[in-house]
């Protein structure tokens, strides 16, 4: 069907005095004496495009106001009232979709939790049109900061016969359904589509580092799956994961990767979703802006995990979860550190070993590993990473620690054998970065179809 996007319209002045055919839904309309105006919304654009009804051209008007309908309009494009906007003056109208009266975002401003029962109409309101633009803009942003930083883009499986993280969140793949005919798991999974016991993938990392270990610096950047029964604002089952891996680098380095990404990407989006963020900055967060400025203007914080305990123990507040060195940082502690001591992003360095994965990069002092959490003020952790263990000896030593299976991780294994490097990478949960340069509190709004425990459609 060939038509002009509303964005174009709105912003092409040459466009004036042309006749052009625009399609899109009805958000808003207005119907007067002589004339009635109606706001169309094709999703190209944040602003409506007005077209406006001579009601003298036009018999019956009654078809095209009904909030929701879908309209073909062709009509001269003309220099409105105020504000410099172009309207649309109408010749012809056509109905390419009635819209009853029970369409449900009829009312002028819906809740974000009444529009979450509604995901697949939501995406017709203002503040999904500018979630899923800023989501598409930062996505085009991180391929890009990587491929020009020489980043190999790798696409790593989903299905999975390990576990990455070894937290016990994988969900289960499986083709047999329920069945009292099997002894045991082992019985039961040799049975199976893949004769072994296999999951989808929490993190991509352990194969990033296979193709890191030929290709020096790649990235992924895909779903992830954890079957994760906390019911959080920040976590969802299904998130979208961007986990770069770098052969040749330590700990320092990884941090200056994710630091420099984290900048290119919010530079990115605040040059090219303008409107956004003012829609932000309007409805969400009240400095949204000044935020994200001093972001790409200052350095972040880098924090030893040790130090970051003694600050949290010398606070002038009573937390929840006790504060001791050896404890896992709960969500109350990390927003101190970000929002009330530094008011920045926190790299938190160095965590103790056992609150953290096999995998990582275990430090002289025989406690702490080199790993590293970024925290922001707001969302919290956004992105988790380390160096990588390359010693073949200290790698299998972690793994039994933990009680883990060597033969399922033969090929990691492996690497460490033949020519092993130096090298690290981190996660960055997309979805969290969205949040924090949204100022949306709850994951479930960032994303077209969350998944949640006891919730998917
Ligand atoms: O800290 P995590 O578990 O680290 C890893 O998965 C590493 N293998 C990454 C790596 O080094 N390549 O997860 C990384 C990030 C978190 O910081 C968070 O932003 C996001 O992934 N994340 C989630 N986002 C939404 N919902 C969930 N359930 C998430 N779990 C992790």
């Amino acid at each position: 069907m060939k038509h002009t996007d509303v964005k174009e319209i709105l912003l092409n002045p040459s466009l004036i005095g042309t006749d052009v055919t625009v399609c899109g839904w009805i958000r808003t309309s207005r119907d007067s004496k002589n004339m009635a105006f109606i706001e169309l919304n094709d999703g190209t654009s944040l602003k409506h495009l007005q077209i406006v009804i001579d009601k003298s051209n036009f018999s019956d008007i009654s078809d095209y106001m009904p909030g929701g309908t879908a309209l073909k309009v062709i009509g001269t494009v003309v220099e409105g009232a105020v504000n410099n906007a172009v309207e649309v003056n109408a010749k012809e109208i056509s109905v390419l979709g009635a819209c009853p009266g029970d369409y449900p975002l009829q009312k002028k401003r819906c809740s974000l939790e009444f529009l979450r029962t509604i995901p697949h109409l939501r995406v017709r309101t203002n503040t999904f049109n500018a979630v899923l633009r800023v989501r598409s803009v930062a996505a085009a942003a991180i391929h890009r900061y990587f491929q020009s930083n020489n980043f190999v883009y790798i696409n790593t499986p989903l299905l999975t016969a390990s576990d990455c993280e070894g937290a016990g969140e994988v969900f289960k793949v499986t083709t047999i359904g329920y069945s009292d005919k099997y002894k045991s798991e082992e019985e039961y999974y040799a049975d199976d589509f893949f004769g072994k016991k296999a999951g989808l993938s929490v993190s991509g990392q352990l194969e990033g580092e296979v193709a890191a270990m030929g290709l020096g610096k790649i990235y992924t950047f895909g779903p992830s799956f954890r079957a994760e029964k906390s019911n959080t604002q920040r976590h969802v089952a299904e998130f979208w994961h961007v986990e770069p891996e770098i052969a040749f680098a330590e700990l320092d380095d990884v941090i200056e990767v994710a630091q420099s990404m984290i900048k290119y990407v919010i530079s990115d989006v605040m040059e090219k979703c303008p409107q956004e963020l003012d829609f932000f900055e309007k409805f969400m967060q009240k400095g949204l802006r000044n935020k994200l400025q001093n972001i790409i203007d200052n350095d972040f914080e880098v924090l030893d995990y040790t130090k970051a305990i003694e600050l949290l123990q010398n606070a002038d507040v009573k937390f929840q979860y006790p504060v001791e060195w050896g404890c896992d940082l709960q969500t109350e502690h990390e927003r101190y550190i970000t929002e009330k001591i530094f008011n920045k992003p926190v790299f938190v360095t160095n965590y103790p070993k056992e609150i953290k994965s096999f995998y990582m990069k275990q430090n002289p002092d025989g406690k702490t590993v080199a790993a590293t959490d970024l925290l922001v003020p707001g969302v919290g952790e956004i992105i988790g990473g380390s160096q990588r263990e390359e010693d073949l000896g200290k790698l299998l030593s972690a793994m039994e620690e933990r009680g883990m299976s060597l033969s399922e991780y033969s090929d990691y294994i492996d690497l460490r054998k033949f020519g092993s490097v130096p090298h690290g990478g981190f996660g960055l949960g997309f979805e969290r970065i969205i949040m924090y340069m949204t100022g949306i509190e709850n994951i479930r709004d960032v994303q077209l179809y969350p998944r949640t425990v006891g919730n998917i459609r």
